[in-house]
């Protein structure tokens, strides 16, 4: 079949390049993509969130499958758009329903969520503009640190986390009536501070039947020891050495069931991954955040040991038949290590010329903010490329991602020499 991948990042590289290894896909489309792309698939220059686009490159090149990447067509009901097409009904979409897209699109309604299916996370009230005076009261009645979330998307920067009362009531007021992130500050999330590791976990599911996928944790912050601003993610190490049997155990049993189930009781349809974002308090994870997507950098490191045809496996997601897969994990840890440009995750320049990435051996270039100019490859975004290792342990598997970088370069190139740092081999 002809598939076809919204996105320009290394996760969607990394779906290209699981689903250019299965011969059940015939011709392989990605919109945007980047360089990477480029060389294993077609590259349509269609934004994700045109949907009138998207459905015209669709019926041109008999799409049958479509993989979301990034979360806003999500948000903007992409799935929902083709449900409801005569002519797009029956493609596979792989990517959730607008409602279920609203666990990742309102940090109210994912709460909410929690909340109704006994999911544990942070206590938590919501605020909006008319409710303010009761905002800061609440924050008041918190011990420091303050956590503050802009209830819509954000591109990631819509957490706070303060020390000082003062500033937390400042901000609040910031978010609130002076839409410190537009509309997606007019309602806030004050919860409580989780004090923990963090860690990720991945399920795919058809709606009723889930798959779990491999762990992962990301570094998202831009200096070396998690100091200074948020970034999309600057690495990822799958598995998460800490995340034992017993762990797992509950995760599944306290978060993942709950949450497949809680949207099967809500008639969600919801066809795609979930990304639980997690936080383990003593020995007991509790849910920071759903998204509904898979992670970037986290897919880079997660997808290559899925040893499963991916193909296959979204098939089983369209007909609802999950409850037949076994998944098959390579037992071996990836490392993945994020190359960024000068300046990121603030300006940056792009048009950089990228060389050495022939030279790189025993790992897995993704390609990120990458794209062709004539037959040289150049910088376009702020993460530009990804180097994925596996091996016995992510100790060795991180030698083999910082022997490799050492052989890329690109004017103004940075990226994080601890990735790990915190974990025990
Ligand atoms: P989110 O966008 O909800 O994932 O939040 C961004 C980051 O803020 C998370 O990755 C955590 O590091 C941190 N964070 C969010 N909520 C909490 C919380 N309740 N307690 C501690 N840290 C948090
Ligand atoms: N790396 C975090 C994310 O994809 O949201």
């Amino acid at each position: 079949m002809n598939i076809l991948i919204l996105g320009s990042g290394g996760r969607e590289h990394t779906f290209a390049y699981k689903i250019a290894q299965s011969d059940l896909c015939d011709q392989l489309f990605v919109a945007p993509g980047n360089a990477g792309t480029a060389a294993i698939a077609t590259n349509v220059s269609v934004a994700v969130t045109d949907f009138a686009e998207i459905k015209a490159l669709v019926r041109k090149e008999n799409i049958e499958m479509l993989v979301v990447g990034p979360e806003d067509p999500l948000v903007q009901g992409i799935s929902d758009y083709f449900q409801e097409d005569a002519e797009l009904k029956d493609i596979v979409v792989i990517g959730p329903s607008k409602r279920g897209a609203l666990l990742e699109g309102s940090k109210e309604r994912a709460k909410e969520f929690m909340a109704i299916h006994h999911i544990p996370t942070a206590a938590y009230q919501s605020f909006t503009e008319e409710s303010l005076v009761a905002g800061k009261a609440f924050i008041e009645t918190l011990a420091p640190p303050y956590v503050l979330k802009a209830d819509g998307l954000a591109a990631g920067k819509g957490v706070l986390i303060l020390q000082d009362l003062e500033e937390a009531k400042t901000e609040l007021e910031n978010m609130l009536t002076n839409k410190k992130f537009g509309a997606a500050s007019e309602k806030v999330v004050i919860e409580e501070f989780l004090d923990g590791i963090e860690l990720s976990v991945f399920v795919l599911t058809d709606g009723k039947n889930y798959v779990t996928l491999p762990t992962a944790k990301d570094y998202k912050r831009i200096g070396e020891g998690d100091t200074g601003l948020n970034t999309g993610g600057m690495g990822a190490i799958s598995p998460v050495p800490f995340a034992d049997a017993a762990f797992m155990s509950k995760i599944e049993e306290q978060i993942i069931k709950p949450t497949v189930d809680g949207l099967a009781k809500e008639n969600i349809d919801y066809k795609g991954f979930i990304f639980i974002g997690l936080i383990k308090v003593g020995n007991d994870p509790k849910v920071i955040e759903y998204n509904v997507r898979m992670g970037d950098p986290e897919t880079e490191a997660v997808l290559p040991r899925v040893k499963n045809d991916l193909v296959s496996l979204f098939q089983h997601v369209g007909n609802q038949t999950l409850d037949q897969v076994k998944l098959e994990i390579d037992k071996r840890s990836a490392t993945t290590v994020m190359t960024v440009s000068g300046g990121y995750p603030e300006a940056y320049e792009k048009g950089k010329e990228i060389t050495g990435i022939e030279s790189i051996e025993d790992s897995i270039v993704f390609h990120a903010g990458t794209k062709f100019e004539g037959d040289k490859v150049v910088t376009n975004g702020g993460r530009v490329i990804a180097i994925t290792s596996l091996d016995d342990n992510f100790k060795k598997a991180l030698q083999k991602s910082y022997q490799n970088i050492k052989k890329l370069h690109f004017d103004t190139m940075c990226y994080r020499k601890d990735i790990g740092f915190d974990l025990a081999p």
